[in-house]
């Protein structure tokens, strides 16, 4: 089996950490139309298990060990993944704190690899929280997706197994999918011929 014909490897980073969070009601949405897809595989990195640290080392300096253990399995995760789709609320007018912190103990693991987004939010959907991402992850040397799928007034929009009654959502979701993985593809082969380095 050639690289190109394995699956992708996608991994789905949750955002919120909230108490109460609406967050998994959304995963669990993505994580079905995922499903359907036999070209790609999923680990759902959620940040609420995951628990990361939230000071910073500073520059030069070995991890505390205890820091190193809570890092090493998500970093490994993130490594693994040859595609990302963001799961994030807007919290004023951008993305939760949690997510900014995921994303700022991570650099090489973001590198190279495309990342596609599914917001939430009020009235927004979560676009405003999109578009700051989209920013950040330049900084990274990512690709973001064009193409979203955005929730608004996302408490009304789901039914109690998170299904979504609304062909144009799984529409949208087909979109934002094939993207992703025509990105994932073309940068997992591009990797492979010559190591990112830059
Ligand atoms: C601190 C905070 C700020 C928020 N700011 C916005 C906002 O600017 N725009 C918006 O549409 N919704 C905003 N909301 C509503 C959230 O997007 C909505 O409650 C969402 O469900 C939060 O995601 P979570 O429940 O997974 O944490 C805010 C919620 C919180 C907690």
């Amino acid at each position: 089996m050639t690289s190109t014909s394995q699956p992708l490897h996608v991994a789905v980073l949750v955002g919120s950490t909230r108490e109460g969070r609406f967050s998994p009601v959304v995963t669990r949405w993505l994580t079905g139309q995922l499903a359907r897809r036999s070209d790609l595989t999923t680990d759902v990195v959620d940040l609420a298990e995951a628990a990361l640290p939230t000071v910073l080392p500073a520059f030069g300096q070995p991890l505390a060990q205890a820091t190193e253990e809570t890092l090493a399995p998500v970093a490994a995760r993130l490594a693994a993944a040859d595609a990302f789709v963001f799961v994030t609320p807007e919290y004023n007018h951008s993305y939760p704190a949690s997510l900014k912190n995921a994303i700022d103990w991570h650099n090489e693991q973001w590198h190279a690899k495309p990342i596609g987004f599914v917001s939430y939010g009020g009235l927004s959907g979560g676009l405003r929280a999109v578009e700051h991402l989209r920013v950040v992850m330049a900084e990274l040397n990512a690709t973001t997706i064009r193409n979203t799928v955005s929730f608004h007034n996302a408490f009304g929009s789901f039914g109690a197994d998170s299904s979504v009654d609304d062909p144009a959502v799984d529409a949208a979701a087909e979109a934002l999918l094939d993207q992703l993985t025509w990105w994932a593809h073309a940068l997992r082969d591009a990797r492979e011929a010559r190591p990112y380095a830059a």
